[in-house]
């Protein structure tokens, strides 16, 4: 089956599973991928499939994590796309090479990362990236995009963008550190860490903690289908901003920049109604109002109906667009 943590049954034209540069390549070489719509899966934790793709889809399991240099303090580490990214995280910890602690617990693998910058209790994957080694899919050539070559943006890259469906992520460089500098400004997390009395956390003190929050409000991929966060939180003018605020003083926004809030979703999705409810066989979490769930044996198309009825029913509420973050194919 095509792996996707929603638990919808995906099928397609044809599906590959890559292990080897020699395998990708081989593949790549001569258009081998050019003549249908090609997707790459990693753990398909941001993916809902509506139907057959008619295409191919790449599935990659390469694997490996190597540390490449140290100097002053810096550490480069290459993991490979196909490693589990809790994984990749966990044994960074292990090793005592930071950086990467508040993105403990995020479905999806390494080649997901920097495709779509994930994030998470103050951090970004942006923040550690170096460089990424990608495939060109027309041509099979390798090419090394720089950190700033890859345009982040929130929940964005140039993979997303202007190079969507243009190049496979073979590994990702990250740059790390041998000194633990705790992030730890997200509220949830600095309440967390306050009312365990933790005032300097370890590196697997501040991972554990993030790991039982995250949980306590996301459902477990093994438990319940999801692809996490549905919907992107929105950014609007300091204008559309300061109207909303007057009518529901306690709207959850953060400033992004001077002209410009980010609302929290979650919370509009929350006081337009929708938290719990179920609609076909697909609902609204009941403890992140964000996340839509898997609620037994749903469609892709369920999924799809209800996004667009919380997205009609934000719409007029609120006169706010939502966006979903996960990829609909
Ligand atoms: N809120 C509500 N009702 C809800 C959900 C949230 O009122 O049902 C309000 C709460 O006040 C809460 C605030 O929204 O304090 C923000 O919620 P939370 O801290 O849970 O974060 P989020 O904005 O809902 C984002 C990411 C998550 C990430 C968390 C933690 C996006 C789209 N989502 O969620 O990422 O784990 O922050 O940093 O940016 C993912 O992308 O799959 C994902 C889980």
């Amino acid at each position: 089956m095509i792996p996707n943590t929603f638990g919808i049954p995906a099928t397609a034209d044809r599906y590959e599973v890559l292990r080897t540069q020699q395998e990708l390549v081989s593949l790549l070489r001569g258009g081998g991928l050019c003549d249908a719509p090609c997707l790459v899966v990693g753990s398909g934790s941001n993916i809902v499939f509506t139907g057959h793709y008619p295409g191919t889809v790449v599935h990659l399991e390469n694997k490996g994590i190597r540390l490449l240099s140290e100097s002053d303090g810096t550490l480069f580490v290459e993991a490979a796309a196909g490693e589990v990214w809790d994984d990749f995280v966990r044994h960074c910890i292990a090793q005592g090479w930071h950086g990467v602690e508040n993105l403990v617990a995020i479905p999806g693998t390494v080649g997901a990362s920097p495709v779509q910058n994930v994030g998470a209790y103050g951090s970004e994957a942006k923040d550690v990236i170096d460089s990424v080694l990608a495939y060109d899919i027309a041509t099979g050539e390798p090419r090394t995009f720089t950190h700033a070559e890859c345009r982040f943006g929130y929940r964005d890259s140039i993979f997303k963008g202007e190079l969507k469906d243009r190049y496979i992520v073979w590994s990702v460089t990250y740059r790390l550190q041998r000194v633990f500098e705790p992030r730890v400004g997200y509220k949830a997390l600095s309440d967390a860490l306050a009312s365990a009395g933790i005032a300097n956390p370890t590196a697997q003190q501040l991972a554990d903690t993030i790991a039982e929050i995250r949980w306590s409000k996301l459902p477990r991929p093994e438990q319940t289908g999801s692809a996490g966060s549905f919907f992107k939180n929105p950014v609007v003018p300091a204008a559309k901003y300061t109207e909303l605020h007057a009518c529901y003083p306690d709207i959850v926004a953060y400033p992004v920049a001077a002209d410009s809030y980010k609302l929290a979703a979650g919370w509009l999705i929350e006081k337009a109604g929708w938290k719990g409810r179920t609609q076909g066989r697909c609902g609204v979490y009941e403890k992140q109002a964000l996340v839509l769930v898997n609620r037994g044996g749903c469609t892709g198309q369920e999924v799809v109906a209800l996004a667009n009825a919380i997205v009609a029913d934000v719409q007029a509420k609120f006169g706010v667009t939502l966006t979903p973050e996960a990829i609909i194919v």
